[in-house]
């Protein structure tokens, strides 16, 4: 399991808290809803859902005890009546039939099995209940990708990344639609977004390599890390000018998927 900085993911999340904030506004919310937030990090996104809900209860789950110590922290548990944070994988949801919608921002992509946390999900809602989830999809990050796998055979990283497997699942619909029959989902809506991302200069770059891409970080030893973000900051601008305010552009696809658990 990787390690997470909350305090830094809290400073450096705003390309993934906006993506929250659109997928929040196809939510037409009664205000009573019972609602699982998958990965929820550093809890700000499941405190803004609290907010909606005030007659219901949000749970958000992840699998980094310093995330969730950090949403406890910051986010008021216990003042906040319908908020709670809890320790768990989302491959092992314990819930059964608890949950009129499961929502999840940005982090799916972090496990390969889908199909498992698919099933997981159909059992923690309730018939009738509605999933809507958002991840990296098929060709996400794409650009970045081709500069690291151009960067890492070169010194002084070669040797470094040998055996190493990107921790990212990037699926498309066609991998999607069998996982949701054969988790009994109703598909609504799957398909894939592409999205701009945009990051100020090299310290947005850095701040996001840093927070999101710390698997390849980790393979590398300390004194040679901001080097390797310097090299990828270089290769990237090199094709990609930013523009005159200074700002990257980052080509991103992101998977969003709307299913709903059958009445009984
Ligand atoms: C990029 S953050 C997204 C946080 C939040 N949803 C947001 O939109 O800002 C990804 C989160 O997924 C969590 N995660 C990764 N693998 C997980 C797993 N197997 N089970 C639960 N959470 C996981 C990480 O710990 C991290 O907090």
């Amino acid at each position: 399991m990787y390690r997470w900085d909350p305090d830094l993911y809290h400073t450096s999340s705003s390309p993934q808290s906006g993506w929250a904030s659109d997928l929040l506004e196809k939510i037409r919310f009664l205000g009573n809803e019972r609602v699982l937030d998958i990965g929820c990090g550093d809890g700000k996104i499941t405190a803004a859902i609290a907010g909606r809900v005030p007659g219901g209860k949000v749970t958000g789950i992840d699998s980094s005890p310093d995330m969730i110590g950090f949403a406890r922290g910051h986010y008021h548990v216990g003042e906040v009546h319908n908020l709670s944070f809890e320790v768990c994988d989302m491959r092992e949801l314990p819930f059964v039939n608890g949950f009129d919608l499961v929502f999840s921002n940005a982090s799916m992509h972090w496990v390969k099995e889908h199909d498992i946390v698919l099933k997981c999900i159909e059992r923690a809602l309730v018939p009738g209940g509605r999933m809507l989830i958002q991840m990296g999809g098929k060709g996400n990050a794409a650009d970045i990708f081709a500069v690291i796998e151009k960067i890492i055979p070169d010194e002084p990283y070669a040797g470094y990344f040998k055996g190493f497997l990107s921790p990212y699942a990037f699926y498309g619909p066609e991998d999607y639609l069998p996982w949701l029959q054969s988790a009994e989902l109703i598909p609504v809506r799957v398909e894939l977004l592409p999205k701009v991302m945009v990051q100020h200069g090299y310290e947005g770059l850095s701040g996001w390599i840093k927070t999101t891409w710390h698997p390849y970080l980790e393979c590398i030893p300390k004194d040679l890390q901001s080097r390797f973000i310097k090299d990828i900051y270089r290769h990237y601008i090199a094709d990609h000018q930013p523009d005159p305010q200074g700002n990257i552009m980052i080509g991103m696809v992101r998977l969003e998927v709307e299913a709903i658990k059958p009445l009984e």
